[in-house]
C-alpha cells in the first residue's frame, strides 16, 4: 500500500491537546509508513535546507524551519492578511502589500524543495489549506508525479472576493495541478464550479483572460467532523469534572450561554455579545438567571485586524456589564485564554446554550464538540450560524444569521425557555448527524478517493 504524505503549515503538537486531525491520521500514517511534513515552529535568520524527523505520541513528523522574514511573508502576509479576510469575504479588512506574494511562493518552493527527495514514487500527498495552495505547483515543476490532494478547511470564497485576491488566476491553476480538491462544504464547491465554468473576463479578473484547464482536478464537499463519543467520554472524565465543579459553584444555579473560539474577526464575537445583551433588555426575567462565558483564545495578534477586533470585544463586554452587572450579579465572564479539551469538554456538558455564531466559517469543530459533550438525558441547545459549514449538517440547531441580532437574542430566548422533551429531540439528531460525520470517516473518504483510479476501480469524476 503506497505511504501518505500529509503536508500542513503547523505540525502536531504532542499529548492531549493534539486536534482531532492529529488523532484520526496518526493510525493510517502509522500503518502505512506516512509522515507529517511541516513547518518547525522555529524561526532562523538564513535559509534552512536540513529536514529534522521526530516521533510525536507515535507520529512521524519531518519539519523545516524558516526565515523570519519569509514566515513574515507568508503567514502573517499573504495567508492571513489577504487570503484569509478573501476567503472569509472581509475584504474591507484585507491588507496588500505586494512583496508578500513571493515570500509565500517562495516558502511553497522551499516545502517542496524539501520534501522531494523524502518522497516515493508512489506516495499520496495530501496538503492542507490555504497556506499551501502552491505546493502541487512546485512540486510538479521538480518532477513529482505523485498523487496529490488539496484540502480546504477555511471556506472558499464567491468569485468576486476571488479577483480582489492579487495573483488568483495563478493561485486557481495551482489548484488545477491537485488530483483532489477537497471542500468543507456543498457552498463552496458551488463557488469553485461557479470560478471553473465561468472564468473572469479580464476586466473582472484584472489580468488577460488565459482559460484555466480544470480538467484533472475532482472537486468535491468532504465536510470534517470530529470523534463525538470520545468528546462525550471525554466530557465526564475527571479532568472535566474538576472545571463543571469549579463552574457549578460561580453558577449557583444560573443557566450556561458558552462560546468558544479563536479570538478572530469571522467569529462575530461582538455580534454575539450584542445579541445577548438584547436578549437581557428584551427579556429581564432572564438577568440573574443566565450567564455568559466566553472562551477567545488570542490569535494571530501581531495583524492590526484581530487587535481590533480584540479592543471591539473588550469595548462591548465592559458596556453589557456596565449596563447589567449587578454588586451580586455579573452577567458574562470574557476569558482571553486557551483551556485544554477536557476543560472545554466538561464546559459544553454544563452549558444549557451552546453559541456558535461565526460570521463565516468553514466547519466550525466547537459544533461537533458542544454535540458530542451533551448529557443524552438533558442536552443542551446548539445556536448556530446558518454561514457556518456546520449547518448543512445540523439540520436540529437553532440556525440564525449572525448579523442579525435581534434574530440571535430570539435564538437565545428559544433556546432557554426550550423543554425537556425538545431538547432531547434535537440533540438525538444533531447527535446522529456528528457521528455520521466523524473525523475517521472523513480521513478515509478524502484518501479512497485520492487513490489511484487502479487501486479504487472506479473512474474518476471531473468537473
Ligand atoms: O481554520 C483554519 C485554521 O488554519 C486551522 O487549521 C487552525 O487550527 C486555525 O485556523 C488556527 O490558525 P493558526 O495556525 O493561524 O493559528
Amino acid at each position: 500500500m503506497s505511504r501518505i504524505i500529509v503536508v500542513s503549515n503547523r505540525t502536531p503538537g504532542k499529548g492531549p491537546a493534539a486536534g482531532g486531525l492529529a488523532v484520526a491520521l496518526r493510525k493510517t500514517l502509522a500503518e502505512r509508513e506516512g509522515f507529517w511534513f511541516g513547518w518547525s515552529g522555529k524561526l532562523v535568520d538564513t535559509p534552512a535546507t536540513d529536514v529534522r524527523f521526530e516521533d510525536i505520541d507515535g507520529l512521524s513528523v519531518a519539519q523545516i524551519d524558516l526565515t523570519r522574514d519569509d514566515h513574515h511573508a507568508y503567514y502573517a502576509g499573504f495567508s492571513n492578511s489577504i487570503l484569509w479576510p478573501s476567503f472569509h469575504l472581509r475584504l474591507d479588512l484585507a491588507t496588500i502589500e505586494a512583496h508578500w506574494y513571493e515570500g509565500y511562493r517562495r516558502v511553497n518552493q522551499q516545502f517542496a524543495h524539501a520534501l522531494l527527495p523524502l518522497l516515493k514514487a508512489d506516495d499520496i500527498i495530501w496538503v492542507h489549506d490555504y497556506h499551501l495552495i502552491p505546493l502541487a505547483s512546485e512540486l510538479r515543476n521538480l518532477g513529482a508525479r505523485n498523487r496529490i490532494g488539496f484540502y480546504l478547511h477555511i471556506p472558499f470564497p464567491t468569485s468576486d472576493a476571488l479577483y480582489a485576491i492579487p495573483h488568483h488566476q495563478e493561485l486557481m491553476r495551482d489548484l488545477s495541478r491537485y488530483d483532489l480538491v477537497g471542500m468543507q462544504a456543498l457552498r463552496d464547491v458551488a463557488a469553485f464550479t461557479e470560478f471553473a465554468e465561468h472564468q473572469a473576463p479580464a476586466t473582472l479578473s484584472g489580468s488577460p483572460l488565459q482559460a484555466i484547464d480544470f480538467g484533472r482536478t475532482e472537486v468535491d464537499a468532504f465536510p470534517i467532523g470530529s470523534d463525538p463519543d470520545a468528546f462525550a467520554r471525554l466530557a465526564t472524565s475527571p479532568a472535566a469534572n474538576k472545571m463543571v465543579k469549579r463552574m457549578e459553584l460561580a453558577l449557583h444555579g444560573q443557566q450556561l450561554i458558552l462560546g468558544v473560539d479563536r479570538l478572530d474577526y469571522s467569529k462575530g464575537l461582538p455580534q454575539r455579545v450584542e445579541a445577548y445583551e438584547k436578549l437581557l433588555a428584551n427579556d429581564p426575567r432572564f438577568r440573574r438567571q443566565v450567564h455568559m462565558l466566553q472562551v477567545a483564545p488570542p490569535s494571530r495578534d501581531t495583524i492590526k485586524e484581530y487587535q481590533a477586533t480584540s479592543d471591539a470585544l473588550d469595548a462591548i463586554c465592559g458596556r453589557v456589564m456596565g449596563r447589567f452587572a449587578e454588586p451580586d450579579w455579573q452577567p458574562l465572564t470574557y476569558v482571553k485564554r486557551a483551556y485544554g479539551q477536557p476543560s472545554l469538554a466538561g464546559l459544553y456538558r454544563l452549558a444549557r446554550v451552546g453559541l456558535v455564531t461565526p460570521l463565516r466559517d468553514g466547519m466550525n469543530l466547537v459544533a461537533h464538540e458542544y454535540v458530542g459533550a451533551q448529557d443524552p438525558e438533558d442536552p443542551g441547545v446548539l445556536v448556530l450560524s446558518r454561514f457556518a459549514g456546520a449547518a448543512e449538517i445540523f439540520e436540529d440547531a437553532i440556525l440564525v444569521n449572525p448579523f442579525d441580532t435581534d434574530e440571535t437574542a430570539e435564538a437565545l430566548r428559544m433556546a432557554l425557555d426550550m423543554p425537556r422533551d425538545e431538547r432531547i429531540a434535537r440533540w438525538q439528531g444533531l447527535m446522529a448527524a456528528a457521528r455520521n460525520h466523524n473525523v475517521e470517516d472523513w480521513s478515509k473518504s478524502f484518501l479512497e478517493r485520492l487513490a489511484p483510479a487502479s487501486a479504487r476501480g472506479t473512474a474518476t469524476r471531473d468537473i
